[in-house]
């Protein structure tokens, strides 16, 4: 059985997901092959050597994925569907398919897994994943019903641990086809599927809150409360109708919503938020503020080369920011825009971190999170 990497992206995006994967892979000092079929919402790469943990971590690192939601290093595919030895009596219901035994494979494979791998084979339940595709979210309730009888199988055979590092991981292809493997935090992902489930701040003009609530638990983590907090200051570029301002409203903050569009009635009447009509691109403020957040329908170049100016002249300490990206060369693009920021901040003698993502609440588009240390 040989090992693979297996990934889950967007569908449509599989091809920059294998880019991201091959990346790392090659960092990782792994020669792989991966495949990639279009639409399916996941990628697998073949690995001919397989790097250690440690190597993998640190070329996640290096090289973080943009397009990839989670991703782990197992085995397959392993067929799942093996039917039950029938006995005289329960072979109406085998025959009715209620007595597919998956449980059993999936074991076996994770027991193999434990074997070869040279690490402490010890993991917090699985997740068992599936594509976000039609035929994938139609294995959900499967899934669900694998997840709990697994979890208890493997820790029955001493594989379970709440504290490990490493969760067990098994996306089902089908109902008769898995790949199973594990995951170091951070780069499987702390929610089933890659998917952090978030919600947008009751009465939030627009979808895109969930967005931005999404880039907050992704970039953001246990540090939002103190990053995000009342008394805190935000411009928010290309604000209408106004979804992201009601998340930084809803912390207690405070925010110039610049849009020339019409913002909500009600948030344009909220004590904390002040509508500047005006050009975002040229808008700067009068006083340095905490967060400059926008999602500006501009090219993706000029709104890094915006964040990258706001946060070396020291205008905003952190930022949120969408690229909507072109229909071809999207990872590229999205690299360079994250280079070109990068750069820009380094050259102001500014330390600060610089991520982008493709979220889940992300279509043409990915979004970035500059984070300054000090
Ligand atoms: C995708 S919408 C923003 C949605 C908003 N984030 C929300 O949560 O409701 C893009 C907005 O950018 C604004 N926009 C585009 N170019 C702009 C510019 N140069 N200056 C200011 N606003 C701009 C548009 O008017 C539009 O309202």
């Amino acid at each position: 059985m040989s090992t693979v990497a297996v990934a889950l992206c967007r569908p449509g995006f599989e091809v920059e997901a294998a880019a991201d994967l091959a990346e790392i892979a090659t960092r990782a000092r792994t020669v792989s092959t991966v495949e990639v079929r279009r639409d399916s919402g996941f990628v697998v790469a073949r690995l001919d050597t397989t790097a250690g943990p440690e190597a993998w971590r640190r070329a996640v690192a290096d090289a973080p994925p943009v397009f990839i939601r989670s991703h782990w290093i197992g085995t397959g595919p392993h067929p799942i569907a093996a039917p039950r030895p029938a006995t005289a009596a329960d072979e109406p219901r085998a025959r009715a398919g209620r007595e597919v035994d998956r449980i059993t494979p999936l074991v076996g494979a994770f027991e193999a897994l434990a074997s070869t791998a040279g690490h402490e084979p010890t993991w917090q339940a699985p997740f068992v994943e599936h594509a976000d595709t039609n035929d994938g979210r139609a294995l959900s309730t499967l899934a669900r019903a694998l997840e709990g009888r697994l979890a208890g199988a493997l820790a029955a055979r001493g594989y379970a641990s709440a504290t490990s590092a490493r969760r067990a991981h098994v996306l089902l292809v089908d109902g008769a086809t898995a790949y199973v493997g594990t995951a170091d935090d951070p780069w499987g992902s702390r929610w089933p599927n890659g998917i952090a489930r978030v919600r947008a701040p009751a009465g939030a003009p627009s979808r895109s809150a969930l967005k931005l609530a999404e880039a907050i638990t992704l970039f953001l983590g246990e540090r939002a409360g103190t990053l995000l907090r009342e008394g805190l200051s935000a411009v928010d570029l290309g604000a209408a109708p106004g979804g992201w301002t009601s998340q930084l409203v809803a912390r207690g903050m405070h925010v110039t919503a610049v849009d020339n569009a019409a913002l909500d009635p009600a948030l344009a009447r909220h004590l904390n938020v002040e509508h500047v009509r005006a050009d975002g691109l040229g808008y700067r403020p009068r006083r340095p503020v905490d967060w400059l957040v926008c999602d500006m329908v501009e090219r993706p170049a000029r709104i890094a080369a915006l964040v990258g100016d706001w946060i070396a002249e020291g205008r905003a300490r952190h930022a949120i920011f969408n690229l909507k990206l072109p229909m071809k060369r999207r990872r590229d693009e999205a690299l360079a825009c994250a280079a070109a920021i990068r750069a820009r901040i380094e050259r102001s003698g500014i330390e600060a971190s610089v991520a982008l993502r493709h979220l889940y609440h992300d279509r043409e588009e990915v979004t970035g999170c500059v984070l300054r240390e000090r």
